[in-house]
């Protein structure tokens, strides 16, 4: 399924990525930008982005419970990366200004 039609990128694109990066250290924090980074693309019009953090979360969890993790170590992550979903979907305003009026 594509996640980003701006670049054409796959769910399973970006979780085989995440799955790289988690690879060479396990507890980086994982950001849209710097998943696009390593798949060499750039976010164009960003509303991908929820969804990327949502796949960001799924793909993370479903790694550390792989291993023996620490529920309070996967806890603490969790919350940032719902953290940083709220900060993306709260700033989403469609490409307007604030304080733009049509009429
Ligand atoms: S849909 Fe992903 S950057 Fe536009």
């Amino acid at each position: 399924m594509i996640t980003c039609h701006c670049n054409i990128i796959t769910e399973r694109d970006i979780e085989q990525t995440i799955v790289d990066l988690l690879d060479e250290d396990c507890w980086q924090l994982i950001v849209p930008v710097k998943l696009y980074h390593a798949m060499e693309k750039r976010g164009k019009c960003c509303r991908c982005f929820p969804n990327v953090i949502d796949i960001i979360i799924r793909t993370t969890e479903a790694y550390h419970a792989r291993f023996d993790r620490q529920e309070v170590e996967l806890l603490s992550y969790r919350e940032k990366l719902y953290r940083m979903r709220n900060y993306y979907m709260g700033d989403f305003d469609e490409g307007q200004s604030q304080g733009y009026r049509a009429a």
